[in-house]
């Protein structure tokens, strides 16, 4: 979950690598450094804090060297401090290493390295790197270009684990090398320079020609060539993939924070994700997606697998595809379904949802579903990362980059993705009418312009927010659709605010939950199923009764009564409504985050991308 970042060219590294660690200090943010070729060897700078402290550090102006790489790190082993902080080196200071991801083995490495003389300064799990690259650096007899590529190589097969590694070395002061198993790596190409990075957005600027790794693919670099390699160091061509994000897109463009932008992002994101999908008079249209009739007759279940805000979208796919297509689906967080043995079989289709594609978690499960027999179809919002290169089938979300640790647009986009997933299976199938899936394709083009008018309760929502911004606690409730966004809603608000929050299926609240209802505590609610307003409202006068403040979000007309606020948004087909009823309580999540003074876009202990377990 931390970020790195690799410059190797003809201008000063330094600059460069900051400013790349900055764009991804979403990815983890309690110590940072970098490290470049200099004339007389590898200089190393870090420290526990934020990328910008680095600024402070002295001696980082006089840094020349055209060859760096970086890291912002999300502790795992040993806690942020200077030492623990990469790039680490090894013993002979001759290699520097960054690293994402987790070393599982180390333990057993570091008792061989020390049985033959090492020594190590951190608690981190990444400091065997660079010390078992020099151990088969000094074992090797062939003195060539390569020596240090084999070197990386032997070590990367002891590892076990997960890693994206970048080492640079003095022995080899015009290359880098970099690899990755299981975590995110990207290199961008640019004329005599190229650029490594944990993600797209962060070297966009520089270039929209990117490689992409596969697990255990080498890469050796200079500033003019780029050689792949296997596991076994047999060449490989790759292609470049030109990515049409604009640079814009993975800025501020004038907003506070990234959340608040990525929340006015939506009409647009949901417009883009809709796209081609639905062409007007004919079916639901997925490119690199050919399920046939047969296969979807025979489909016996399926399950949505992802964790998060998209293990929430999965829910409302869930409703979805078995109110439309009639096939039983279970949802299931990826950490829990990796470790029990789900029943699959090749007549099961398992949906994995991930924004950055990177989860490690989604990602064992869905390797987990592949060796079982499943058909596998994966959502993502970034092209070529891993879910999408594991799965038999990818479509996307084109959300364009979510850079905010709390995701908002990326949720909509899957939600609407899902719906029209569903729409696809039910045409094939034919399992509901040609009327009710014309309704539903007209409502799905209405939904970017009824979200911005959701978008305008934004004031009354900031006014809300300042009453309750102090509250301990908030509960959320809703029933059916709107169970699944007031789970949403409630992750958001824990997310950024701290606030204690729970969710309930307002049916369940007399089993237990309402023995915490008490005096002056605040309950939201969400209501956009005409068929179970008054069960809901019932509900909702059980805590208004135990002295509960009640905010009710809403797209139906409620009877008069004694609840405190109602922020009424537009109508729309029922399993649509998460779309529109989440933009509220995103809006409150803010404003309650900005009126505590928190950093929404970062919040405390949060990840943006979680690739270890
Ligand atoms: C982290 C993020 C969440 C995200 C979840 C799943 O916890 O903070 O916002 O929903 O990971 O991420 P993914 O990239 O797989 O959708």
């Amino acid at each position: 979950m931390c970020g790195i970042i690799g410059y190797i060219g003809t201008k000063k590294a330094s600059p460069i690598l900051i400013a790349g660690l900055l764009r991804l200090e979403y990815r983890g943010y309690d110590s940072a450094g970098i490290s470049t070729v200099e004339k007389n060897g590898l200089s190393v700078m870090k420290d526990k804090g934020r990328v910008k402290n680095l600024y402070n550090l002295d001696g980082i102006d006089n840094l020349e060297g055209t060859i760096g790489i970086a890291h912002t790190r999300w502790a795992t082993h040993g806690k942020p401090s200077k030492e623990n902080s990469h790039p680490h080196l090894d013993n002979s200071n001759s290699f520097a290493v960054v690293h994402n991801g987790i070393i599982e083995n180390y333990n057993d490495l570091k008792n061989f390295l020390l049985d033959n003389g090492y020594t190590f300064r951190s608690q981190t799990d990444t400091e065997v790197i660079p010390n078992l690259i020099h151990y088969y650096y000094t074992k090797d007899e062939i003195d060539d270009n390569y020596r240090v590529l084999r070197a990386v190589q032997k070590a990367c097969k002891d590892f076990k684990g997960s890693f994206a590694i970048q080492v640079i070395s003095k022995f080899m002061p015009n290359n880098m090398i970099v690899v990755r198993k299981d975590s995110p790596l990207v290199i961008g190409k640019g004329d005599k320079e190229n650029y490594i990075s944990s993600d797209i957005p962060a070297i966009l600027s520089f270039t929209k020609d990117f490689y992409l790794l596969n697990d255990y693919e080498f890469a050796l670099l200079s500033k003019d060539t780029i050689e792949f390699f296997d596991i076994n160091l047999n060449k490989l061509d790759k292609k470049v993939t030109s990515i049409d994000w604009n640079t814009t897109a993975a800025d501020k463009s004038g907003y506070d924070d990234y959340m608040l932008k990525e929340i006015y992002e939506q009409p647009t994101a949901i417009r883009e994700t809709i796209g081609s999908h639905l062409p007007e008079n004919e079916p639901c249209h997925f490119e690199n997606l050919n399920l046939d009739k047969k296969f979807l007759s025979n489909i016996n279940k399926m399950y949505i697998v992802a964790c998060g805000t998209a293990m929430h979208a999965g829910l409302t796919g869930k409703l979805a595809i078995e109110h439309i297509c009639n096939i039983p689906v279970t949802v299931d967080i990826a950490s829990e379904f990796r470790y029990r043995n789900p029943i699959i079989d090749k007549n099961t289709l398992c949906i994995f949802i991930s924004q950055s594609g990177e989860t490690a978690d989604t990602i064992a499960a869905l390797k987990l579903s592949k060796s079982k027999g499943a058909t596998t179809l994966a959502i993502s919002n970034v092209i070529g990362s891993s879910i999408t290169r594991e799965a038999d089938y990818t479509i996307y979300t084109h959300a364009g980059p979510e850079i905010a640790v709390a995701s908002t647009k990326a949720y909509t986009s899957q939600v609407i993705l899902l719906n029209i997933l569903a729409l696809y299976f039910a045409e094939i199938l034919g399992s509901v009418s040609q009327e009710e899936i014309s309704k539903m394709k007209k409502e799905i083009l209405a939904l970017p312009n009824k979200i911005e008018k959701a978008l305008n309760t934004s004031t009354e929502i900031k006014k809300f927010a300042k009453k309750i911004y102090q509250e301990k606690d908030i509960f959320f409730l809703g029933r059916g659709v709107d169970y699944n966004t007031a789970l949403e809603g409630s992750l958001k608000l824990k997310e950024i605010s701290y606030i204690h929050s729970e969710a309930y299926a307002a049916g369940e609240l007399k089993h237990g939950p309402i023995a915490l209802i008490e005096n002056g505590i605040t309950v939201i609610s969400v209501i956009t199923d005409e068929k179970l307003v008054e069960k809901t409202l019932s509900n909702i006068q059980e805590v208004i009764s135990r002295g509960a403040k009640t905010l009710v979000i809403t797209n139906q007309t409620l009877p008069s009564n004694n609840i405190d606020e109602v922020i009424m948004v537009p109508n729309t087909n029922v399993l649509l409504s998460p779309i529109i009823s989440i933009i509220p309580l995103q809006l409150l999540s803010y404003y309650i985050s900005k009126e505590k003074g928190l950093d929404v876009d970062k919040p405390r202990n949060l990840a943006k991308s979680v690739t270890v377990e």
